[in-house]
């Protein structure tokens, strides 16, 4: 484990406020409801602008319309997800430095995906002004739905790759 990492694992599990979530008996609900709106916002406003690049629903509006009307919630979803897993990793940091699973998630998986997306919404502007969106925009909305997907998937295999059971 690399010294400041764990250092600064170390430092956020005994943040007052990392300490107050562990020790209340009802807030990490509510860090958890937290984190799972704000992905539910985020994932689910990249994967409609995915699927429209794609060709797939009802086409009530081109993919750069949908894209631009979809810019503030999406970016309001990434920053409640961003908060939420951020308290969630406060409670048990070196316990999730240590899980495979949530190193592929937040260290790969997501800053690809983070990437991926600035570019795909940006791009939407020129790939979808019409409802003939080119292949790469296709194969770029296919890619990002895949990654997402695979987020989620590393996300929800986080239990099972950790050390400790409780
Ligand atoms: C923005 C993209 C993100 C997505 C799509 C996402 C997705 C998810 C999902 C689906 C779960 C639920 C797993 C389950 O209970 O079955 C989860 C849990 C969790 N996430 Fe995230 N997450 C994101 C960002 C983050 C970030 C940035 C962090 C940390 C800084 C984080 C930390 C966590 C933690 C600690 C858990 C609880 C894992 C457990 O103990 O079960 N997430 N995330």
């Amino acid at each position: 484990m690399h010294g400041w990492l764990f250092a600064f694992c170390r430092w956020v599990e005994n943040t007052p406020l990392a300490v107050s979530i562990l020790e209340s008996s009802w807030a990490y609900p509510y860090v958890q409801l937290t984190h799972f709106t704000g992905l539910s916002l985020w994932v689910g406003t990249n994967v409609y602008l995915d699927l429209r690049l794609m060709g797939v629903g009802k086409k009530r509006q081109t993919a750069a319309q949908l894209g631009e009307e979809l810019f503030t919630w999406n970016w309001i979803g990434f920053c409640i997800a961003i908060t939420g897993g951020f308290l969630l990793f406060s409670i048990a940091a070196m316990t999730y430095y240590r899980n495979p699973a949530f190193r592929t998630k937040l260290g790969i998986l997501i800053p690809i995906g983070i990437v991926l997306h600035i570019v795909v919404q940006r791009k939407a502007r020129i790939w979808g002004q019409t409802d003939n969106v080119p292949a790469i925009g296709k194969l770029a909305g296919l890619i990002e739905f895949l990654l997402w997907l695979s987020v989620v998937t590393a996300a929800v295999l986080i239990p099972y790759f950790s050390a400790d059971p409780s």
